[in-house]
């Protein structure tokens, strides 16, 4: 097993370095960059369909869920479509407003998780088409789906997901695309354009990760932290969520999310030099709501670590500590975002001595309820 981690020291920062290629696989024969066009045969959507859907209920559990909650933004800005989120254990049990104008689109690495497949089961019994965007080939999700975006993650060995959160999140955006345009209500210049942009995508990635060695510092300075609370807004608030998740998982730190127009509302009492705050504030629509938070949280004498784009010159007076990020059109932004927080929970852990790719009570698959 060593040997296939090879130059890593755990499975899970190599698979954080794979994305660079999990994610030109994703675009590759999906995404016909000469005519801005976008292919997702195994899906078995027809214009007739698309026209036809009146709601999207996403559907999952853990990193795939976060991955959901960004498909909401994507769906609903470019397709129009209303979309919920719920979690699968949630939404299997509520006896949802499901017909058979519905979608029911599940998100899951395995395919087997056993409240994902209840939640699908759940949506067949109402009528409802299947999807399910499935990085396990042949695996349960797979089979009982109507259709299906196969991730082009690879195999994914960490408990803790990183690539197979990645590669939902484009998935996800191809697929709005193609709603929007079946459904007429994306120009053909926007398509282009939005089509165009997947084209950055591996070389920001890989831009990211060139920035490595500056998330394990600011890593060796938190290792001992005891809370953090992570904050995003929009369509990056999701990843706030996901960055939380992936310290909790691995470095047993208590990390809580929040969307950060949330914290007057009760968070910003816990704010002071002992409780660190992680804002994702890259030049988003919510950026300057972001600084203003962020404003607030140092006024309470919390440090602050931001994510930030590459030339922003306000968040380093503001901060402690920045995770640069190259600039990215804002709807893809979360693909970029994440990335430095999977860095930083793989090094804090690391540096802590825990066992990262088997991180205690936890189980890369959760095929029983
Ligand atoms: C487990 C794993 C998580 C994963 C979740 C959903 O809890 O530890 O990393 O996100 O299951 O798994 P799935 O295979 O359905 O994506």
């Amino acid at each position: 097993v060593a040997a296939e981690k090879g130059e890593y020291r755990h499975f899970m920062q190599k698979e954080i370095h794979e994305q660079v290629r999990s994610l030109t696989d994703t675009l590759a024969g999906r995404v016909d960059f000469d005519d801005g066009i976008i292919h997702l045969p195994q899906l078995n959507l027809t214009p007739e369909l698309a026209r036809r859907i009146k709601r999207i209920c996403i559907t999952a559990c853990g990193t795939a869920a976060h991955a959901g909650m960004v498909g909401k933004y994507l769906i609903e800005r470019l397709a129009r479509i209303p979309v919920e989120v719920d979690i699968a254990s949630e939404f299997r049990y509520r006896d949802p407003i499901v017909d058979e104008d519905t979608v029911v689109l599940a998100i899951s690495q395995s395919g087997e998780t056993a409240d994902t497949l209840a939640a699908m089961d759940e949506g067949r019994r109402k009528g409802a088409t299947l999807w399910a965007i499935v990085n396990v080939i042949g695996s349960q999700a797979m089979r009982i789906a109507d259709g299906y975006i196969a991730m082009q993650a690879g195999p994914e060995i960490g408990v803790a997901s990183t690539k197979a959160f990645t590669a939902p999140l484009v998935d996800l955006y191809m697929l709005a695309i193609l709603l929007g345009d079946l459904r007429g209500v994306l120009s053909q210049r926007d398509r282009k354009r939005l089509v165009a942009d997947l084209r950055l995508i591996p070389d920001l990635v890989s831009r990211c990760l060139d920035r490595e060695p500056e998330v394990l510092q600011v890593a060796r300075e938190l290792r001992y932290i005891r809370n953090i609370l992570y904050l995003g807004r929009g369509i990056n608030m999701p990843i706030a969520y996901e960055g939380a998740l992936k310290l909790k998982e691995i470095s047993y730190i208590h990390a809580e999310a929040y969307p950060a127009g949330e914290m007057k509302h009760g968070p910003i009492a816990l704010i002071d030099r002992d409780m660190p705050v992680l804002a994702i504030a890259p030049k988003d629509p919510w950026y300057e709501k972001m600084i203003s938070q962020i404003e607030q949280a140092k006024a309470r004498g919390g440090s602050v670590i931001a994510v930030a784009t590459e030339g922003d010159d306000r968040l380093p007076e503001l901060c402690d500590h920045i995770f640069w990020v190259p600039e990215t059109p804002w709807l893809l932004s979360p693909v970029i975002t994440v990335i430095p927080l999977q860095l930083f929970a793989y090094h804090i852990a690391a540096l802590r001595g825990l066992d990262v790719d088997q991180p205690r009570n936890l189980a890369k698959s959760v095929t029983v309820e």
